[in-house]
């Protein structure tokens, strides 16, 4: 858990502080920490058929970018469940969305009480992947629609063996869902997606050298960079790409 504490909680503290400094236009590209790039979020707010004041729940929502990008986009009653305290406090400073600090593992929520629900990053950042799966399920109303942004190990990159993380395979992802009573509807690779426009990469990066500036003779923050750096190398090689899932609860 000490490499995910450096990650996802100290990390997200310095990212609210970053982001009070430069402003808030800068809030959802560094509030987006592993989801990629709007058109990754596009794809999958298209896919689930979201509609404006539908209740939505993101788990997993780290700092709160992407539940704040599909606030702004659909006009969704989001909340958001997150492990990290730090992420927590960050997503409710950055963007006031309701937050609450729980893992995906037991989710403070009422069996079938969720018409929709995302998931962006968190499968690889857990090797229990089954236990998540069916805690998702359990949240859903029946037919309710599943999102999941998934950096798996691809069976066309090579020497998965060398992957040394608890990140999922790709060509078992339609066999966990179907054992956690999900209706698959489409699975992509997403490599292709992943590009943002320079006026979103540039704010990430603004906020990420400020925080650089700050904090890198940190132990936490050379943790942090080195397990990104590590995912970043992963999917340059190949070995590891980005897969989005559309799928139904039954
Ligand atoms: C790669 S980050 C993605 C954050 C956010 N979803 C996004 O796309 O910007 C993965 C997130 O999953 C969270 N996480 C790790 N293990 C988890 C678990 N068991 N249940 C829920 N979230 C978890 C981490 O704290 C982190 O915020």
């Amino acid at each position: 858990m000490e490499s995910n504490d450096a990650e996802f909680d100290d990390y997200a503290r310095w990212t609210a502080e970053a982001v009070r400094a430069l402003g808030p236009h800068h809030a959802i590209p560094a509030g987006c920490r592993g989801s990629g790039s709007p058109a990754v979020l596009a794809w999958l707010a298209e896919a689930l058929g979201l509609r404006a004041g539908q209740r939505f729940l993101d788990v997993g929502a780290g700092v709160g970018g992407a539940a704040a990008w599909l606030s702004e986009h659909y006009s969704l009653r989001t909340g958001c469940l997150e492990p990290m305290p730090g992420a927590v406090e960050a997503c409710r400073s950055l963007f006031g969305l309701p937050a609450a600090v729980a893992t995906a593992h037991q989710l403070p929520v009422r069996n079938g009480a969720v018409p929709t629900l995302w998931a962006l990053g968190v499968l690889s950042t857990t090797s229990h992947h089954p236990v998540l799966l069916a805690e998702l399920h359990r949240v859903l109303e029946p037919g309710g629609g599943l999102g999941l942004l998934v950096y798996a190990a691809s069976p066309a990159g090579g020497e998965v063996s060398s992957v040394d993380t608890d990140l999922p395979a790709a060509d078992a992802l339609p066999g966990m869902l179907e054992d956690a009573s999900f209706d698959l509807i489409e699975v992509v690779e997403a490599s292709e997606l992943m590009d943002a426009p320079r006026s979103w990469t540039d704010r990430l990066a603004a906020v990420e050298g400020w925080i650089a500036e700050r904090h890198d003779h940190e132990a936490a923050w050379r943790t942090a960079e080195s397990g990104e750096s590590r995912l970043t190398a992963l999917l340059r090689s190949g070995v590891v790409r980005p897969f989005l899932v559309h799928a139904r609860a039954r």
